[in-house]
């Protein structure tokens, strides 16, 4: 009994060592990588999702996130899958307040005869202070036989876009643009919160049906779509494609210096409060020098230039040896950094960043003023 019991107990002392061991190692890890090792997360919270950190505001569990950016990580899956709602994010940005989501591509499709074998009308519905991004998104529609409409609200405004595109066998197909002929574009309106595709032909994809039975529309990340006349084919077997959405603090237009005075100012130290054009809300950056997270309790933290191998004209500590000039030692400053200057030397007033050499009186006695 006793022995058992004892064995128990040095079982479970054995483990707590081990953790401690654990811990310190995980705790010298973060202590030699400052930069990455900033906290995301509120403490105690999961930051990751598979590999995908989830920076606060968002968070995965209750109390770990901001009311209205809760994430799911689905773990069932293939790897994890980070679900906001039921939309599949796959990047965060907090400097641009940006999320990168998968969308569903909508399809028309029609047989030989030209009867409808399917046909989806994908919609998608953001609750403020969500929008789709108008600067990082296009409205794609590819086809040849293609009527695609874009709808949705601006506030409690209708709002209808939409391209058509017509053409009448491949090699007619605009080669690596979409310009029109096999495939349309046109941008997306500001601050759309929720919007469904539609799509239609005119002549049910009949005289093309041995080339492109199919339509296709989407919103896609600017740069994430490239159109050739291989997409015809490619989007057949493509399920979605990544879109950018917008959020803020706030669902309403939020001027930052009213925002400030008040308790619920969310914009952490040493961060700043930004005003995003044509969106409601608010949003936080860190300020100039500084790094993290400017919505975490903690703040922001000064970015030690000196030990960044390549901030110019710091060098792996030493400052830039400019002809003329001489190495000085980097140094650190809160939200900047500097050159220490050996003697003789005088650090150059221009940009601050080089040492020259201390010039003797001139001897024209014109007076030297420096700024
Ligand atoms: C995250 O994981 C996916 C698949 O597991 C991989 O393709 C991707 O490169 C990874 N990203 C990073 C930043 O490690
Ligand atoms: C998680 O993924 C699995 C497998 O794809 C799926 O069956 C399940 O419904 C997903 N759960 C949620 C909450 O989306
Ligand atoms: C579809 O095609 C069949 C012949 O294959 C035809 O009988 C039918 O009327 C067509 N239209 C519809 C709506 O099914
Ligand atoms: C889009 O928003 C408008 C206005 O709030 C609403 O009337 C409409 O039902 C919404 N549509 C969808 C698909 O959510
Ligand atoms: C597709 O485009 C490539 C070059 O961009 C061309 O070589 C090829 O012949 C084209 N294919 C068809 C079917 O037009
Ligand atoms: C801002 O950064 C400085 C270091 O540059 C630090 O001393 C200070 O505590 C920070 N302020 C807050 C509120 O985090
Ligand atoms: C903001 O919205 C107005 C009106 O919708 C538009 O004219 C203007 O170009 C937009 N500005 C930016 C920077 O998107
Ligand atoms: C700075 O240090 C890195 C790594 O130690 C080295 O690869 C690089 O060449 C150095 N650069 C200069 C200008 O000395
Ligand atoms: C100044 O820096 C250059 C390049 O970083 C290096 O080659 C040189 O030895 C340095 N001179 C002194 C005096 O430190
Ligand atoms: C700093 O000033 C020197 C001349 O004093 C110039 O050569 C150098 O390019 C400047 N560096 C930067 C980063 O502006
Ligand atoms: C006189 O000295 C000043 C400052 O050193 C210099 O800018 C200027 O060009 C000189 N003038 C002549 C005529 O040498």
């Amino acid at each position: 009994m006793a022995n058992s019991h004892e064995r128990m107990l040095i079982d479970q002392l054995s483990l707590v060592i081990l953790m401690v061991g654990v811990y310190v190692m995980l705790g010298s890890v973060i202590t030699t990588t400052v930069a990455q090792a900033l906290p995301q997360a509120l403490p105690g919270c999961p930051d990751k999702c598979g590999n995908l950190t989830i920076p606060y505001p968002f968070g995965i569990g209750a109390n770990c996130h901001r009311a209205g950016f809760p994430i799911i990580c689905n773990t069932s899956t293939e790897t994890p899958t980070a679900l906001w709602g039921n939309i599949i994010v796959t990047a965060f940005s907090l400097d641009e307040a940006e999320m990168q989501v998968l969308q569903y591509i909508a399809r028309d499709c029609y047989d030989k005869q030209g009867n409808n074998t399917y046909n989806n009308d994908p919609w998608l519905s953001l609750p403020p202070p969500f929008t789709i991004s108008d600067t990082k998104n296009k409205f794609i529609a590819v086809g040849c036989d293609t009527y695609a409409l874009f709808k949705g609200f601006r506030g409690e405004e209708r709002y209808i876009t939409g391209c058509i595109s017509s053409c009448d066998s491949l090699g007619s197909v605009d080669q690596d643009s979409c310009s029109g002929v096999g495939c349309c574009q046109t941008n997306i309106p500001s601050g759309m919160k929720n919007r469904t595709v539609e799509l239609t032909s005119y002549n049910n994809h009949l005289d093309i049906w041995g080339f492109n039975p199919c339509s296709y529309a989407f919103i896609v990340e600017e740069g994430e779509f490239k159109f050739s006349n291989k997409t015809f084919q490619q989007l057949d077997s493509l399920e979605n494609v990544p879109m950018i959405l917008n959020w803020a603090i706030g669902v309403e237009e939020d001027p930052c210096d009213e925002a400030q005075k008040r308790q619920d100012y969310v914009c952490k130290g040493n961060s700043t409060c930004v005003n995003p054009i044509n969106r409601s809300g608010y949003i936080c950056k860190c300020k100039e020098g500084y790094e993290g997270n400017p919505y975490h309790p903690n703040g922001c933290q000064d970015i030690d230039e000196c030990s960044l191998p390549n901030i110019n004209p710091c060098t792996n500590g030493t400052c830039s040896n400019l002809p003329g000039s001489h190495n000085g030692t980097c140094s650190n400053l809160p939200g900047s950094h500097t050159c220490l200057c050996p003697a003789g030397y005088t650090i150059d007033s221009v940009n601050g960043t080089s040492c020259l050499k201390n010039t003797p009186p001139s001897n024209n006695n014109s007076l030297k003023i420096s700024v």
